[in-house]
């Protein structure tokens, strides 16, 4: 079990060193990406850490002009919307993120024996950001292009795909343990749409990380009618949001596929009697799955009592040591 978003503002170990630090500095620092990973496995005892960084890192290593806005999220100087645009993006070199390397490598030796799952931004995620230029609700401006310029969106994401795939390749040859994938936004997308202009792009990754020999997750929201798609792009593990239950999840994936989730975040809110119920019928739906990963259905929300997460941590090690 693990928690996305662990490392981040519910902690206040993390706003401290934060403070004075924007996150993509924080990014490109690895005294603060191996102190902030850590942070949460010291708290709570979560079975892996994730690596502290953002989809947004690599774009920003091989020089697309943008920032994270605290409280908006990724913005874009001058977004892509034409073929001059894609062109800019040129291939990342392990070299562009160079710091990836040390502070994974830093990581390896202080973790131990936990895990350290390494990830991206899957290419239409990363598209999303690029074209519309921050956090789209509708992605009118992506849709446009995927359907109006099916060429120059291929091209697009086959640059991205190539991007994604050497950043996670960085973070396995450095010793990260497992990949997630992240396509957050690939639930704006219809099964049909998700199939033809995303799928092929996310499987090319999936297939190159194959002989990598490493657990490979496919994370996305809102995706209960793509998660045999998700499962079909060659994941080993799909992660699943709040909204389908486990057991129904597992009889939408390829068979053979490991299940990661799905408590809603929201519920951490909520009295614990209520956060203990439903951990227990998560964790017993999620017995239904050939493996089950022990995760929230999306990260963790900033103003999440630190407390919850740890107590939470303990019961579902003791629900599972039986
Ligand atoms: O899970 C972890 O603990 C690892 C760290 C992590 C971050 N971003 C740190 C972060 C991971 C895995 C991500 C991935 C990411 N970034 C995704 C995919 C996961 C998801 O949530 O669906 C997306 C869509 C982004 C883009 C992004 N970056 C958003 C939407 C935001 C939030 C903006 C805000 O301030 O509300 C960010 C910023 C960001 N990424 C923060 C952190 C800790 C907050 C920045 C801060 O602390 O000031």
């Amino acid at each position: 079990m693990w928690f996305m978003r662990q490392a981040g503002r519910s902690l206040p170990e993390y706003r401290r060193v934060r403070a004075d630090v924007p996150m993509l500095e924080a990014c490109a620092r690895p005294d603060m990406i191996v102190e902030i990973t850590m942070q949460p496995v010291r708290r709570h005892g979560v079975d892996a850490a994730i690596y502290f960084s953002d989809i947004v890192v690599p774009l920003k290593a091989i020089g697309v002009d943008l920032d994270i806005k605290p409280g908006v999220g990724p913005v874009v100087a001058d977004p892509i919307r034409d073929a001059e645009g894609v062109k800019r993006l040129r291939d990342l070199e392990p070299d562009d993120v160079h710091y990836v390397t040390e502070a994974v490598g830093e990581l390896v030796g202080e973790l131990g024996d936990t895990p350290l799952i390494g990830f991206a931004g899957a290419p239409f995620t990363l598209a999303s950001y690029l074209i519309e230029g921050g956090p789209s609700k509708n992605h009118e401006r992506t849709k446009a292009l995927m359907y109006g310029e099916p060429e120059l969106w291929d091209e697009l994401m086959r640059r991205l795909a190539a991007i994604t795939l050497e950043f996670l390749r960085v973070q396995i040859a450095a010793g990260a343990s497992a990949v997630q994938l992240f396509d957050s936004w690939a639930g704006a997308l219809s099964a049909e749409d998700y199939r033809a202009s995303v799928l092929p792009h996310s499987a090319w990754i999936f297939e190159r990380l194959q002989d990598a020999d490493v657990p490979r997750i496919h994370f996305g929201v809102g995706t209960g009618e793509l998660l045999s798609l998700l499962s079909e792009a060659g994941a080993d593990v799909v992660g699943v949001d709040w909204r389908v239950p486990l057991d129904k999840a597992a009889q939408r994936v390829q068979p053979g596929t490991a299940l990661q989730g799905n408590l809603d975040p929201a519920t951490l809110f909520a009295p614990w009697d209520v956060v203990a119920d439903r951990t227990r019928d998560v964790l017993s739906r999620g017995a239904a799955a050939e493996g089950h990963v022990f995760n929230l259905g999306h990260g963790v929300l900033p103003t999440t009592d630190p407390d919850v997460l740890t107590r939470l941590t303990h019961l579902v090690h003791e629900e599972t040591e039986r």
